[in-house]
């Protein structure tokens, strides 16, 4: 059975920071509150003049990870970008980024499962190395939720940003890479979390985000408490089925929505906060982008290093949530 490895990793931020001092200007809000309930210091929005579609952010995330792995366009076989932000309702995101790429020998899709959707995404995309339908796979997650947020709810505009990560996945002999993947969904809640129309367009500048017809509505105190056991069963299935220790994982990078959350995750896997990685204060929580976003800053950063044993989780709309177990070589 082939495995698939990691074998580069990109991510791509728009320019335009926008801290909470700032954000003390638009909502009824202040930077103490934010900090103490979240963690989140500051978070990036995307802006038309700068060309920060999702499609344009997933593919600059998409260019650092093929020149990493040193894979051209038409090596791609399968492109997979999970979005809940897609630039238009069709054609995917995808397709976009397959152009911009000029990556035409692969097919192309998006997934949809909030913010686990790039745990989705590794999901299929490890399905199809190991079924040997691809040999690489690139595999995206890439949001521009300031688009869908209401600017004028302080309970869900500040925990929001916009971002993009990516990883080529590549089938490879020799074992390691992708050790496991698990997903789960129970519908029954989808109306804790969930958009009520489509997209808007990019504004022209910060005072343009406020008229935009708001569409994210989340039960963020239910939430809270759904994400916290959710995330800690699903790792715990995780480590069982690869035989490993919490001591045998080097790092965890889970889905970045609140330092709070986290800090609840670490204590009931009894994994210490220190092999949690976090980069939610600079971004805040950037959905299916927030992973990939943090696993290409993780590495870059040197902390990863080959042979490490990687935790990734995450939880969001749907409901969703998942896990997978990485054995690093890049
Ligand atoms: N600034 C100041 N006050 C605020 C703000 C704000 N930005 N937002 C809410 N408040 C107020 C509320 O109005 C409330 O006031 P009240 O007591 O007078 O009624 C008070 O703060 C407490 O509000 P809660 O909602 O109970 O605060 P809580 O401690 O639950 O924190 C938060 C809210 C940060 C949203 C938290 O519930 C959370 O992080 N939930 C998880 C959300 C999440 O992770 N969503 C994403 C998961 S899925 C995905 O990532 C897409």
């Amino acid at each position: 059975m082939p495995f698939a490895h990691i074998r580069g990793t990109g991510s791509a931020v728009p320019e335009r920071v926008l801290d909470n001092a700032e954000l003390e200007k638009i909502v009824d809000t202040t930077d103490e509150w934010i900090t103490r309930r979240t963690g989140i210091k500051q978070r990036r929005i995307a802006m038309g003049d700068n060309n920060e579609s999702t499609a344009a952010l997933g593919t600059r995330a998409a260019r650092g990870a093929m020149e990493m792995a040193g894979i051209a366009a038409d090596q791609i076989d399968t492109i997979i970008m999970a979005t809940i932000t897609a630039d238009r309702i069709f054609p995917s995101a995808a397709c976009m980024v397959q152009k911009e790429l000029e990556a035409f020998n692969a097919a192309a899709y998006d997934i949809s499962a909030g913010c686990s959707g790039f745990l989705y995404a590794l999901e299929s995309g490890n399905n199809s190395i190991k079924s040997g339908m691809s040999r690489t796979c690139l595999i995206i997650g890439a949001e521009r939720l300031s688009a869908i947020v209401n600017w004028e709810d302080r309970g869900t505009c500040v925990l929001l940003g916009d971002g993009a990560g990516a990883v080529i996945l590549r089938r490879q002999d020799e074992p390691g890479g992708l050790l496991s993947t698990h997903i789960k969904s129970d519908g029954r809640l989808w109306d804790l979390l969930y958009s009520d129309k489509g997209n808007a367009p990019a504004p022209e500048s910060l005072a343009g985000l406020v008229g935009i017809p708001f569409h994210l509505k989340m039960e963020g105190n239910r939430l809270f408490k759904q994400a916290v056991p959710c995330m800690a069963s699903i790792a715990e299935k995780a480590l069982e089925q690869n035989g490993l220790s919490r001591e045998d994982i080097q790092l965890v990078i889970p889905h970045q929505a609140n330092l709070r959350i986290l800090q609840a995750v670490s204590e009931k896997l009894k994994i210490p906060m220190e092999k949690f990685f976090t980069n939610l204060q600079h971004y805040g929580n950037t959905s299916a982008a927030s992973i990939p976003l943090a696993m290409d800053e993780a590495h870059r950063q040197g902390r990863i290093k080959s042979g490490d044993c990687v935790l990734l989780v995450s939880f969001g709309a749907g409901l969703t949530w998942g896990a997978a177990v990485l054995k690093w070589t890049l």
